[in-house]
């Protein structure tokens, strides 16, 4: 048996001749004559000393052993198509380009997600574009990046968006705010105060914004601030309160004059996504950030942000 030695090429015919049952389909379907096709399968069957198609009305199909053949054909492909994934996947990550979208929110910990695969790939060039969701989602619609990491991906796209972390938004106070000594705040009062929030197309006004609507309240605006930072500077500086993802916030918000407060139904339990357009062929660098994304999830959710705000929901609300 040793000595048999067909060529790949006279394998991928023979597949093709059994699997369509037709020299004629094959020769089409491999861009070949058919005087060429006979010429290879009698080659082949001379090479196995044995019969390897046969006649059968008007289909050619494999005998016994033509079909055993074929099986070994088939695991050599699929072994031989995973080598070739190998090594476009190790050249592609030699050298190349990521193109990440964010939202302005996830700056507070896309570093740290970036950080370990940029090491991991030194070849690879990571462009990191940061804008409020309107913007991304204007990215996502000319499909410009490689993938976006978001928390509200758009419903009029065909997207696939993995969810792989919490995003948790909770109600900030200036440190020596009154209500920062309440244990339980409702959030009509909250909806009452007033709150400084994020610039139109922010997904933090939305999904606040969407909340408060879900609990028959309106989201009043006392002031409109193009940033989270600008957001909690102004926070602290006593000019009112505002609903932010805990990502925004250091690990001891105190420090930064800041009170997270324990309103009924808060925190606004949203996820970040990792999002691309459905149908793109990932980049073996999107792809391997990807992957590096899936495998740090289990520990990126365990972490969470913040301190734990103290109000209970009550049940059913
Ligand atoms: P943004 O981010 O408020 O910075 O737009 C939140 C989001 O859309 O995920």
């Amino acid at each position: 048996m040793s000595n048999l030695r067909p060529t790949l090429h006279q394998l991928r015919v023979f597949e093709a001749v059994a699997r369509l049952g037709s020299y004629t389909r094959a020769a089409e379907e491999l861009h070949l004559t058919q005087p060429t096709i006979s010429v290879q399968m009698r080659e082949l069957a001379d090479t196995v000393g044995l019969p390897l198609l046969e006649t059968r009305g008007r289909h050619t199909l494999p005998t016994p052993v033509g079909e055993a053949l074929l099986a070994a054909a088939r695991g050599m492909f699929d072994q031989w198509a995973a080598f070739e994934m190998l090594v476009s996947q190790t050249r592609g990550l030699q050298r190349g380009r990521l193109r990440l979208a964010a939202v302005t929110t996830a700056e507070y910990f896309l570093p740290g997600l970036l950080a370990p695969y940029a090491q991991a790939h030194p070849g690879i060039e990571v462009q990191l574009v940061v804008e409020n969701r309107d913007a991304i989602v204007r990215r996502l619609e000319l499909d410009q990046d490689d993938l976006a990491v978001m928390m509200l991906p758009p419903d009029h796209l065909p997207l696939a968006a993995e969810p792989f972390m919490d995003n948790p938004l909770v109600a900030l106070a200036p440190a020596d705010h009154p209500l920062a000594r309440e244990r339980r705040i409702p959030l009509a009062a909250l909806a009452g105060e007033g709150l400084l929030v994020r610039e139109r197309g922010s997904g933090t006004r939305m999904a606040t914004e969407e909340h408060f609507a879900a609990h028959g309240l309106r989201l009043r605006a006392r002031m409109e601030l193009g940033s989270n930072e600008a957001i909690k500077h102004a926070v602290a500086a006593g000019l009112g309160l505002a609903v932010l993802s805990a990502y925004t916030l250091g690990p001891d918000p105190a420090r930064e004059g800041l009170a997270v407060l324990p309103v009924e139904g808060l925190p606004i339990r949203r996820e970040w996504r990792l999002v691309h357009r459905e149908g793109r062929v990932l980049s073996p660098a999107a792809q391997a950030f990807l992957a590096a994304v899936r495998s740090a999830a289990p520990r990126l959710r365990a972490r969470a942000p913040g301190p734990a705000p103290r109000a209970r929901t009550p049940r059913g609300s």
